[in-house]
């Protein structure tokens, strides 16, 4: 399998699928209640079509796979799909999910072969969960988080996207949850892609370290996976934790991904609206084209501001973050 790199010399080795564009939530920052058109049972990639273009991805030097959605647990028989895909020889199958269906699914998921799930959860309190997501799942989540433990889908992670005035009052209790829970905790500034979350709320990862910093001491760590975070660990305590900071300091430079869509569009990267279409009758050749057209036109680093939020094609929710 040759590795190419993209025009700016990054070796890409992660693809990212998303699998559904649907969510069985809807937070405000990611997905509007209304006015999203959901595509199509015909419109989006069957799960021979994903499994097609992920072996013509290894042929670039893709070894690093994560299924996202929208809600990737939303679409049936996702265990299967896990299954094939755990056959072709990857170095790393993860999910990202809001795990609201992981306390029925983890075990399947396991047996299928997926390795590992990071978690959404933006609140430790059921009745601010309902306002952010608008639906009332927070039980469902604290319950998939545990099953995901349970049946080692480790390490488990969990994505909290940090609000000014909406979330940021529980930076401290997160960092104890995680502890006290062995998670690792990620704090995600916003980014603006198509969601409803003002700019006023936004709140830079400088900001929520020096919350942090009034009880605890962070001291750097490794890095635990393969995304854009850095990493810290809390002196003396068992927390680690993770900074994802899209807008104020941007990890373009060593982005090593791409993404492809559940209506099969190929995104060189997650905040351009570039993309190119794979074609459900692709040949295996075109196919293996498109991705290293993608490494060509792969831009070199992202224009993420809030002037442009609502002028996306896509919202997160159809790109699958
Ligand atoms: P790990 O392998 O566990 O490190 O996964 P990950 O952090 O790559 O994946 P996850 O789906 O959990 O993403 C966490 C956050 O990082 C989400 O808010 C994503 O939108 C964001 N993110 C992931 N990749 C990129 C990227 O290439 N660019 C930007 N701007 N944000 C990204
Ligand atoms: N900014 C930052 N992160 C976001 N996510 C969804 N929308 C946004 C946004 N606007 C996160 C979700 C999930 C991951 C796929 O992306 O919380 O953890
Ligand atoms: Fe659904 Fe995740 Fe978007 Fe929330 S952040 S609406 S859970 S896709």
């Amino acid at each position: 399998m040759e590795n190419i790199n993209d025009q700016s010399g990054r070796k890409i080795d992660y693809l990212r699928v998303s699998i559904t564009d649907r969510c069985n939530l809807r937070c405000h920052y990611c997905m509007p209640e209304l006015g999203i058109k959901e595509k199509s049972h015909d419109e989006i990639l069957s799960y021979e079509e994903i499994i097609k273009i992920v072996k013509n991805a290894q042929k670039i030097g893709i070894n690093k796979l994560r299924i996202t959605g929208g809600e990737p647990l939303v679409r049936i028989g996702v265990e299967t799909l896990i299954e094939q895909l755990s056959k072709l020889g990857l170095k790393d199958i993860s999910m990202t999910t809001n795990g609201v269906l992981l306390a029925e699914k983890a075990e399947k998921l396991k047996k299928a072969g997926l390795d590992r799930v990071n978690i959404s959860l933006d609140t430790l309190k059921r009745d601010k969960f309902s306002k952010i997501s608008r639906r009332d799942n927070f039980c469902e989540v604290i319950k998939g988080i545990e099953a995901a433990q349970k049946y080692g889908l480790e390490p488990v992670k969990l994505n909290v996207v940090v609000m000014k005035n909406i979330n940021d009052d529980e930076i401290l209790d997160f960092v104890e949850f995680a502890s006290n829970n062995n998670l690792i905790i990620r704090f995600i500034e916003y980014m603006p892609l198509g969601g409803e979350t003002a700019s006023e709320n936004f709140i830079s990862s400088k900001d929520i370290k020096v919350q942090i910093k009034k009880k605890f001491t962070l001291e750097k760590a490794d890095a635990v996976g393969n995304g854009p975070a850095k990493y810290y660990s809390i002196q003396g305590g068992k927390a680690k934790l993770g900074f994802i900071s899209a807008l104020t300091n941007h990890f373009c430079a060593d982005c090593n991904r791409l993404r492809l869509t559940a209506d099969g569009r190929l995104k060189p990267c997650l905040a351009s609206d570039l993309e190119l279409k794979i074609d459900k009758k692709m040949t295996d050749d075109l196919i293996l084209e498109s991705f290293k057209k993608a490494l060509e036109i792969k831009p070199r680093a992202h224009n993420l501001n809030f002037k442009d939020n609502l002028k996306y094609k896509r919202t997160m929710s159809q790109i699958g973050g």
